[in-house]
């Protein structure tokens, strides 16, 4: 019996051990809302094969595509709930969290993305990684799209072509502005349904990166796009600052290197990746592609820049000229 007992209760202690082990895995849930084949599912798959590398057992990262698991409206609060650990909502996405990342979507702001980049990893675009910091988010980087472009199922030439059509805009009330500076209608509305609101006509337009416009096929249901590389659609990786500042120390340097690591791959094959999708956009000859003149281009730009000072308030002025100072 007394065998029997000690045999029962090595198993018992195994089994308990093993459950121990399995608890002692952190699961680490990402979820975003583009496809795979875009600079963002590519970093994010990215950041799981490295994590894993690097903690081997200690962790499982779990990459949800597609707004599969949330569409960027909620991500932030299931974040907090701890639903899920990362998101990578586009810049545009933070309004009800912070007014001063409105600053990425001002119009024109960014001549190119080098100037992006400039501004990131400067001073202020690191500070404003900690801008939702009193709301529990940390930011752990910027990953890169890439520049907007306008599309419609009427050419895009001028300004004036815009007016009395409908927008599909995320969630920014300066994306909004913009879109009303040119007299046109902005309508929020979440990527997941922007392809059947194109294809229904519920909208006329949309503005978006060649990325999304190829990988979401938005192409195919738009007889127009105007190369016209106005505004920016970047991205903030954040995770819970509690859930993060709570981590083992040894998982949270690895995911922090994984993350780090996850950030340069993904910024570095933007513009590669960016360039073959526009390459194939135009390739299949779904759509016109039009290219703006010098005039035409200086056309839009004073139309919609006013929108900088009905913003720069909430924004601060400083951090619009040190973007600014980055086009130079
Ligand atoms: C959009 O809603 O158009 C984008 O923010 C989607 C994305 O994550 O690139």
């Amino acid at each position: 019996i007394t065998k029997k007992l000690l045999a029962a209760s090595v198993a018992m202690a195994a089994v308990l051990g093993m459950t121990n082990a399995a608890s002692a895995q952190v699961v680490v849930k990402y979820a975003h809302v583009v496809a795979p084949n875009t600079p963002k599912g590519q970093g994010a798959e990215f950041f799981k094969k490295r994590a894993e590398e690097l903690l081997g057992d200690k962790v499982q990262v779990e990459i949800y595509p597609n707004s599969q698991l949330f569409d960027d409206d909620k991500v932030l609060a299931a974040i907090l709930r701890g639903d899920v650990q990362f998101g990578a909502p586009s810049l545009a996405k933070f309004g009800k969290w912070t007014k001063k990342l409105q600053i990425y979507d001002l119009p024109f702001l960014f001549k190119d993305m080098d100037a992006v980049s400039c501004f990131q990893n400067g001073d202020s675009g690191q500070e404003l990684l900690n801008s939702m910091n009193g709301k529990g988010l940390t930011g752990v980087g910027y990953w890169h799209n890439g520049l907007k472009q306008l599309s419609a199922n009427k050419p895009l030439r001028m300004p004036t072509d815009a007016a009395g059509l409908k927008f599909r805009i995320q969630s920014s009330d300066v994306i909004a502005a913009q879109f009303e500076a040119v007299n046109a209608v902005p309508q929020k509305m979440a990527f997941a349904e922007t392809y059947s609101a194109l294809q229904t006509g519920v909208v006329d337009g949309q503005e978006n990166t060649w990325s999304n416009i190829y990988s979401k096929k938005f192409f195919e249901v738009q007889d127009y796009i105007t190369e016209s590389n106005h505004g920016l659609l970047d991205y903030m990786v954040v995770t819970s600052t509690k859930w993060w500042e709570g981590l083992d120390p040894e998982i949270r340097d690895g995911l922090a290197q994984a993350m780090k690591e996850s950030t340069d791959y993904a910024n570095g094959l933007a513009a590669d990746l960016i360039s073959e999708q526009r390459q194939a956009v135009i390739d299949s000859g779904e759509t016109e592609i039009l290219q703006l003149s010098g005039d035409e281009f200086k056309a839009w730009q004073g139309a919609m820049k006013p929108v900088w000072d009905q913003f720069s308030g909430e924004i601060g002025q400083n951090l619009i000229d040190a973007a600014a100072a980055c086009n130079s």
